[in-house]
């Protein structure tokens, strides 16, 4: 069986956890390199949770360490890259890995705005590697229980959806300085829309096709490009709803993600916990079964190791939000050793769940006006929008 190569750029907080813990427990990689700008991290111990790390170095001496990316794309000669930089700089390492032909693990969000989008798309178009998107919450055991329920037709089809991802995030700032608003328009709660968009357009057949969306301004810090919060309506053709919430900054203490699915046959609904008094509830009423015409709850919380999934796949151990992560490298590396035409959670997926987020920045820019969003695979549609909207969306740095 094939052994996988697997290299990573950006040991951070998510990067040094994920690398270790996928070449530990996943069948089948194995790790050769690791990057970073800090080799502190790699060399180093770390304080993390009141104690001190072992070095990665120590942890994992058959790893080489490099801190330059094209250096380690060049000598490493890596199977596949995970990418685990800041939110704001994913694509370039993309596009680097796939012009070599090396496999793309990439985090969330696909990109920062739409010409790199549009240079990611074209790059990976042109390269015979594949990219998969780390898109954690689609490894939630509700969230396959939500999709079966639409699979089976249970809920009928989806005409309202809504998905909540409230995370006060201040106490990360000193650390992962890229999370704090420092500049306008710089970090719109809106624009982190993958966790909520991801659940939501998997049981979908359209587009979201245009957004309205709106922010709260700054009340709780004296920052004053800060949006703590905005809500963002999006719609298909077909007039489907989707209504998006997201607060970084919040005194908010309840747990991070709600979803909750309006279809013609059923509802569903996943609420996060109140504290803990009121734990997570998942669940569903339907027209299509006797005895679920109200409310049924579903024991399922976050892990997707339902029987047939341990049975499946190899694995030593779990690891990521529950096990997320874990099943989310599982099917990656099944469709890679099946020589999938594309990745469980594609490009194309992650471009879905990325572009809405940054279109409803340019609508909070407006003050809340609708604008229409369009994708790279619409190739003209997509280059006109890159030639109007505002450089904070389009990332053309001229200003008009
Ligand atoms: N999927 C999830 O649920 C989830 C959860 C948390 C974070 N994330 C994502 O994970 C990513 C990393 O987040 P984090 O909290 O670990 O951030 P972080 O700031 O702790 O880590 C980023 C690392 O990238 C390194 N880096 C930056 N530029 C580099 C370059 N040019 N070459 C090499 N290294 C470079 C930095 O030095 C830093 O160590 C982000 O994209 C974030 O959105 C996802």
């Amino acid at each position: 069986m094939k052994e996988f190569r697997l290299a990573v750029v950006g040991l951070g907080h998510r990067g040094r956890a994920m690398f270790k813990e996928v070449c530990r427990h996943i069948d089948g990689v194995k790790g050769v390199a690791a990057c970073d700008l800090d080799p502190d991290l790699w060399f180093k111990p770390i304080y993390r949770n009141n104690a001190l790390s072992t070095p990665l170095a120590e942890e994992m001496p058959e790893v080489t360490f490099f801190e330059d990316y094209d250096e380690m794309l060049e000598k490493a000669a890596p199977d596949i890259v995970m990418v685990e930089t800041p939110a704001t700089c994913h694509t370039d390492f993309c596009i680097k890995a796939l012009a070599r032909n090396i496999h793309v693990f990439s985090d969330i969000p696909s990109v920062r705005n739409l010409v790199e989008a549009r240079e990611l798309w074209a790059a990976h178009q042109a390269s015979e590697a594949k990219l998969m998107t780390g898109a954690t919450t689609m490894g939630w055991g509700f969230v396959h229980a939500m999709q079966d329920l639409w699979r089976k037709g249970l809920l009928g089809k989806p005409y309202a959806l809504e998905a909540e991802y409230i995370h006060d995030c201040r106490e990360l700032w000193e650390e992962t300085p890229w999370r704090k608003p420092a500049k306008p328009f710089g970090s719109v709660p809106c624009s982190y829309s993958t966790h909520s968009l991801g659940p939501l357009l998997s049981i979908l057949d359209e587009e979201l096709t245009s957004v309205v969306c709106i922010s709260s301004g700054s009340h709780m810090t004296d920052l004053p490009y800060a949006h703590d919060y905005t809500c963002a309506l999006f719609q298909t053709p077909s007039q489907v709803t989707v209504r998006m919430t997201n607060s970084y900054i919040n005194n908010c203490r309840s747990g991070l993600h709600s979803f909750r699915v309006f279809g013609t046959a059923g509802c569903f609904e996943h609420l996060s916990h109140r504290g803990e008094k009121y734990p997570e509830r998942t669940t569903f009423s339907t027209t299509g079964l006797t005895g679920a015409e109200n409310i049924v709850e579903l024991p399922v919380s976050f892990s997707p190791f339902t029987r047939e999934v341990k049975k499946r796949y190899k694995f030593t151990g779990t690891f990521g939000h529950g096990g997320a992560d874990t099943y989310l490298w599982l099917i990656f590396i099944e469709a890679l050793r099946n020589n999938a035409p594309d990745m469980p959670v594609s490009l194309r997926d992650g471009l879905r769940m990325t572009l809405p987020g940054i279109y409803a920045v340019e609508s909070v820019i407006r003050g809340g006006a609708r604008v229409d969003i369009h994708y790279p695979w619409e190739k003209e549609a997509f280059q006109r929008d890159i030639d109007t909207l505002s450089a904070r969306c389009t990332g053309v740095e001229t200003a008009r």
